[in-house]
């Protein structure tokens, strides 16, 4: 019979620790100072307060008043540390033709002893849906973070019904890992949460 307790302080599993320290960590400097990654159809920016206005409808909606204006003043200064923040990297995402800024795409919740990180995109309304925008994005924040950041697991949650962000988180090789029931209430349905992720390891497409 194998003694777990006893097997946890032998030799072997200070060797494993010992390789654990070895593994390349995550590049932090590379969430402080995050590159502009650049494809063809969008380049992504370190957000910043010159974007603020592109994404207004994701930060604070378009309902006019004076709630609106404290809350667009708050995410405003947030802007201007967002860059700087070391432990998540905020990107806008511009498009190369015309210099639009049509969404965001973050990579947050480091776990800096498991080197994984959660991915989340959002762009500014449906009218930027569907030209490709999205997928071109997640492929340049999928890349970087399996590349020069140096994370092993990368993960994200989606609305079951969400059939639109579904097709790019498949498409870009992410695996469903997970689906937790009745979640949230949406056009009064509830419906399922997703969860879905991707290791280094994985293959991508
Ligand atoms: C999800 C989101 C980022 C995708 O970005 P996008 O630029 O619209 O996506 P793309 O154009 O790159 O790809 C969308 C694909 O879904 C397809 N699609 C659109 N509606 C669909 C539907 N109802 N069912 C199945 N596929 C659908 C499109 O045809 C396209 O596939 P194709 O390239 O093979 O033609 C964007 O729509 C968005 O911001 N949505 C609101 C916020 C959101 O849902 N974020 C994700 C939360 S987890």
């Amino acid at each position: 019979m194998v003694d777990t307790a006893q097997m946890l302080n032998t030799p072997a599993r200070l060797a494993v620790e010992v390789c654990d320290w070895l593994t390349p960590a995550v590049d932090l400097s590379l969430l402080r100072h995050q590159p502009t990654l650049v494809g063809q159809g969008v380049r992504l920016e370190p957000l910043g307060p010159q974007h603020f206005d592109g994404l207004r409808s994701l930060f604070v909606g378009e309902a006019p008043g004076p709630l609106a204006v404290a809350l667009a003043d708050q995410v405003k200064l947030g802007l201007v540390v967002a860059k700087e923040r070391p432990d998540r990297a905020d990107w806008a995402i511009v498009t190369t033709v015309d210099g639009h800024v049509v969404g965001e795409v973050v990579l947050f919740s480091l776990d800096a002893d498991h080197d994984s990180m959660e991915f989340r995109i959002a762009l500014s309304g449906p009218e930027r849906f569907d030209f490709g925008y999205g997928s071109e994005a997640t492929l340049l924040v999928r890349d970087f973070a399996f590349g020069p950041l140096g994370l092993r697991r990368l993960t994200l949650e989606v609305a079951a019904s969400n059939a639109r962000a579904r097709k790019v988180y498949d498409r870009a090789g992410f695996v469903v890992e997970g689906v937790r029931r009745a979640v949230r209430l949406v056009d009064g349905i509830w419906d399922d949460v997703v969860d879905m992720a991707l290791l280094s390891s994985d293959p991508r497409p």
